[in-house]
């Protein structure tokens, strides 16, 4: 249901302004009218309190006004919000490039800021073109993706996410075409990636994978063993393995990053949402000291050209730093077992209901799965009335939680899914 009192001045005047995402704005209903949000709560105008499901796009990972980042946001704020990047360095950057650097597998030495998740993930794919083009590898053009796979909403993100199911399969024909294959099913299949490679490695600048699970895409899962044989088999034919790791770094899926659960180290590596412990917008790419190298010249031509005005800004590298502290703090791996533990076991009823296909989890991911063709969109405003927010998309219904949320609450998420799961017909 949407708010039955009349909405706010400011809501009236601008909504009939606003662009909204992922929308078609004829059929959509309007947007929930916003105050306030606190722990893990959404504050809506008319009092109502919702617990958040999703962490506003899987992000807030300590949930909402930690007094710890706020109070390093504001010391940031009062020295300095912001100041450009080029020519010029600042102590919360370089710190949070060492911390970056330091946290990531060992290897991964040079951290680029971008100001989001999808500038990450084009930086990354900048950086393994133009590393190809130094070493002279002119022909390495194209990128290897998958069947599913979901980086962002810029061009050369969506170019590489799946061009056939993806939200942005409208532009198949209008994107630069990259192989697209489906992730091996299971270790037994790598060997139909080893034949693809061994065809087309040639042509191939990297491949771009999201580690154990693709997100937008509709939160599949796939084994530490699959991804540890993509990475080796990357490997093997001299192909660039990228892992975007936006939505799954930071704990999500159990440990600290993905790939440290299947013992990888890839070559780039892409991060956001969480960085900054969902408070302002920022992503990072990180690369080898390899890659790095390959464009060290007395060549400009050789150097990455690549600088958003408001890249390494300063108060979003002061929320980063803050979050760290807080993982550091206080470490999650026990937290998201147990979440992992709840959610499997809260959502396992819904495999009975009718129209279900799969009930799912990992780490702080929680997923119930509908047969394709499910009007998925009728059941957003059932969750407002069950108290929670929740936004199933495409054929699931999934729960990615603060991961500071406590069992009370994380058990009023998962029965609401079972009642509204259970009340459709
Ligand atoms: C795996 C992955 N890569 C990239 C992005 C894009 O990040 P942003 O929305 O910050 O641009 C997302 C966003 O959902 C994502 O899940």
């Amino acid at each position: 249901m949407i708010d039955p009192d009349p909405p706010p001045e400011w809501y009236a005047r601008g909504l009939p302004h606003a662009w909204l995402p992922y929308c078609q704005m004829k059929l959509a209903p309007p947007p929930l009218p916003v105050v306030r949000t606190h722990g893990c709560r959404i504050v809506l105008a008319d009092g109502r309190e919702l617990i958040d499901g999703i962490a506003s796009w899987w992000s807030a990972c300590h949930g909402y006004n930690h007094p710890h980042i706020r109070a390093a946001v504001e010391r940031q704020l009062a020295a300095m919000p912001h100041v450009m990047f080029g020519g010029l360095a600042h102590e919360p950057a370089l710190r949070l490039a060492a911390r970056l650097a330091a946290m990531a597998p060992p290897g991964l030495s040079r951290v680029f800021f971008a100001d989001s998740g999808s500038i990450a993930v084009e930086v990354a794919l900048k950086i393994a073109l133009q590393f190809r083009l130094n070493r002279g590898q002119s022909e390495r053009t194209r990128f290897l993706c998958f069947t599913d796979g979901y980086h962002g909403d810029t061009l050369g993100a969506m170019a590489v996410s799946d061009p056939a199911r993806s939200m942005h399969r409208a532009f198949a024909g209008c994107l630069p075409r990259h192989h697209v294959v489906d992730i091996p099913a299971d270790p037994s299949r790598l060997a139909d990636l080893d034949r693809f490679l061994a065809r087309h490695a040639h042509e191939i600048a990297a491949m771009i994978v999201e580690p154990l699970v693709q997100g937008a895409g509709g939160m599949r899962f796939h084994s530490p063993e699959v991804l540890a044989g993509m990475h080796r088999l990357a490997r093997e034919h001299d192909v660039l393995f990228i892992a975007d790791e936006i939505a799954t770094g930071f704990w999500r899926t159990g440990d600290r990053l993905a790939c440290e659960t299947a013992g990888i180290r890839p070559d780039i590596l892409c991060l956001g949402k969480a960085l900054t412990g969902g408070t302002i917008t920022m992503g990072a790419t990180l690369a080898t000291e390899d890659i790095f190298t390959a464009f060290l010249s007395d060549d400009w031509d050789a150097a990455l050209m690549h600088g958003p005005t408001f890249m390494a800004n300063p108060l979003a590298c002061a929320a980063a730093n803050a979050s760290l502290d807080l993982f550091e703090r206080e470490p999650k791996a026990d937290r998201v077992r147990q979440i992992e533990a709840r959610l499997r076991e809260g959502l396992e009823p819904c495999r009975t209901l009718p129209g279900v296909v799969d009930v799912r989890a990992r780490g702080a991911i929680g997923v119930v799965q509908l047969e394709e063709g499910t009007d998925i969109y009728s059941l957003r405003p059932r969750f407002v009335d069950e108290g929670v927010w929740i936004r199933p998309f495409k054929d699931v219904v999934y729960l990615m939680p603060p991961l500071v949320i406590d069992d009370h609450d994380l058990d009023i998420l998962v029965s609401a899914v079972r009642t509204v799961l259970a009340a459709r017909r």
